[in-house]
């Protein structure tokens, strides 16, 4: 059995290499007299996205980004504290940072994001060798923490605030492809799904001005971007009041529409839709834009009610197999949908359990992101419950569920053999520097021959071969395509 889990996480990794990052390094800038920045990522899109910020804020303070964390003056670890691993990963992390401080005793430790606001000051007394714990909320305060680092006091700052959205701050766009770039539109959850640390260590859910949205949207069109993703723990709640006129209220949808009448040359993508929220007018709003993707990424956690109900995600199963059937019914079959998916929450029976894999199974997801339970100090459900599936129990259960997921996303792919897609490149492919990467409409990683096509083209892909993670095939001209048809 452990071989069985062992053999089908690594297929799992494997085939994830085109298609996920987990850690996102900052790029070198020009350096001339700057001081050095290297910005190390974990976590979720959101944190990727707060890292451009920071970089932003760091820049008019008179840093410089460099990729070398060994030769940096300063060095941000951006962190996430979803589940254990992830916070065992940056204490790691700091471990090997550590080696190269000796070395260079005049260079600086900043922890930032969801651990630092998890741990606050506690940071420092367990990592001797962190300098700076900064929130989420409190990046624009990182020049004088680190003025202050500079001459030898650590400093702290972790106040969540209700408004702060950083919505006038340019994001310095790290690791950008110049393609594809991450908006952030609202921060913070209010969801309190029983599980999870995020409305712990991001604070309360705040949606930020349509217009500053607009405005990078445009300028990213304008600076010859093709995709931009709108970023927030729960889009489907996103809703701003105009301060002058409290009866104007933007919607998602309404942002969406906003957004995508930019250019029908920009595509529009988001994440994450929560099923208790998504609603049929955003369903119909995707489907009146042909630049906004259809693919949806719609979390589940379970597909067992009891277990819904304890996790206090506020939908049932049937409820969410509604939701499924309203993008089905709105948007067809061939809608991307990826879903996230929970193994031995607290109290979870095998018959429970099954209920999950039957949900896969009834709704045939495209992909998803799978997790064995992690118990959060401090949640409601550490309170309430004990972690009482034992780790083997979890990580076969576990395995069930990605086996049932990867071979339906195989059968899922296979489907798409002989159709075309239209395909947005994004680079060179990781594995040859013959062919380009790009994604499909369904966010599917699509690579093929570049032959003369260049980064930023869409191009009309005739999938010859797939995997359970990527597509392959070939640029097909229209002729071919009306041929094909
Ligand atoms: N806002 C998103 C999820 C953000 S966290 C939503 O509501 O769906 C990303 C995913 O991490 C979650 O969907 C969940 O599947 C997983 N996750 C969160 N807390 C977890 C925990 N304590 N243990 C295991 N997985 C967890
Ligand atoms: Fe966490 Fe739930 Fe908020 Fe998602 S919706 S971030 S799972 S509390
Ligand atoms: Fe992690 Fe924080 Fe995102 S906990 S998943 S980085 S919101």
């Amino acid at each position: 059995m452990e071989n069985r889990i062992a053999e089908t996480l690594k297929i799992l990794t494997e085939t994830d290499k085109e298609a996920c990052e987990t850690v996102r390094v900052s790029e070198n800038e020009p350096i001339s007299n700057k001081k050095r920045l290297f910005i190390e990522s974990y976590g979720c899109q959101m944190n990727f996205a707060d890292s451009e910020i920071v970089a932003s804020v760091m820049r008019e303070a008179g840093f410089a980004t460099t990729s070398d964390a060994e030769n940096a003056d300063l060095v941000f670890l951006n962190t996430c504290a979803i589940r254990d691993n992830a916070e065992q990963r940056v204490r790691t992390r700091l471990k090997q940072l550590n080696v190269y401080k000796k070395k260079r005793p005049g260079m600086l430790i900043g922890v930032l994001g969801c651990m630092a606001e998890r741990l606050k000051a506690k940071f420092l007394e367990e990592e001797k060798m962190v300098d700076i714990v900064t929130g989420p909320d409190a990046y624009r305060d990182l020049p004088r923490l680190v003025e202050e680092a500079e001459t030898g006091q650590k400093g702290v700052n972790v106040f969540l605030s209700r408004e702060e959205t950083y919505a006038d701050i340019s994001p310095v766009r790290l690791n950008s492809n110049g393609i594809t770039a991450l908006i952030s539109i609202m921060r913070g959850c209010d969801n309190m799904c029983s599980f999870c640390v995020v409305p712990y260590t991001r604070g309360r859910e705040r949606s930020r001005d349509p217009e500053s949205i607009l405005k990078e949207a445009q300028d990213l069109f304008d600076n010859g971007y093709k995709e931009v993703t709108l970023l927030g723990q729960n889009v489907d709640s996103y809703k701003y009041a105009n301060p002058n006129d409290k009866n104007e209220i933007v919607s998602f949808a309404k942002l969406l529409e906003k957004v995508a009448l930019i250019s029908p040359e920009l595509r529009v993508r988001f994440s994450t839709s929560h099923p208790k929220d998504i609603t049929d007018e955003v369903l119909y709003t995707i489907k009146k834009y042909d630049n906004i993707c259809k693919y949806i990424h719609l979390p589940a956690q379970s597909g067992n009610t009891r277990v819904l109900e304890i996790m206090n995600r506020t939908y049932t199963r049937e409820w969410y197999l509604e939701r499924i059937d309203s993008i089905r019914r709105i948007l067809g079959e061939e809608c991307g949908i990826s879903h996230d998916m929970i193994a031995g929450f607290c109290t979870e029976t095998e018959e429970e359990h099954q209920d999950s894999l039957s949900l896969l199974e009834y709704v045939r997801f495209d992909f998803g992101y799978m997790f064995s339970y992690s118990e959060r100090p401090g949640t409601p459900a550490a309170k309430k419950f004990k972690d009482d599936i034992p780790a083997d129990v979890k990580q076969r259960r576990l395995a069930e569920i990605i086996e049932v997921q990867q071979r339906i996303s195989t059968e899922r792919n296979k489907k798409l053999i002989g159709t075309v897609q239209k395909v947005l490149v994004e680079g060179t492919s990781k594995r040859s520097v013959d062919d380009f990467s790009g994604r499909s409409d369904q966010n599917k990683v699509v690579i093929f021959p570049r032959e003369n096509f260049k980064k930023g083209d869409y191009v009309n892909v005739l999938i010859t071969e797939t995997t359970s993670a990527t597509l392959r095939g070939r640029a097909v001209v229209e002729e071919e395509i009306a041929q094909l048809a």
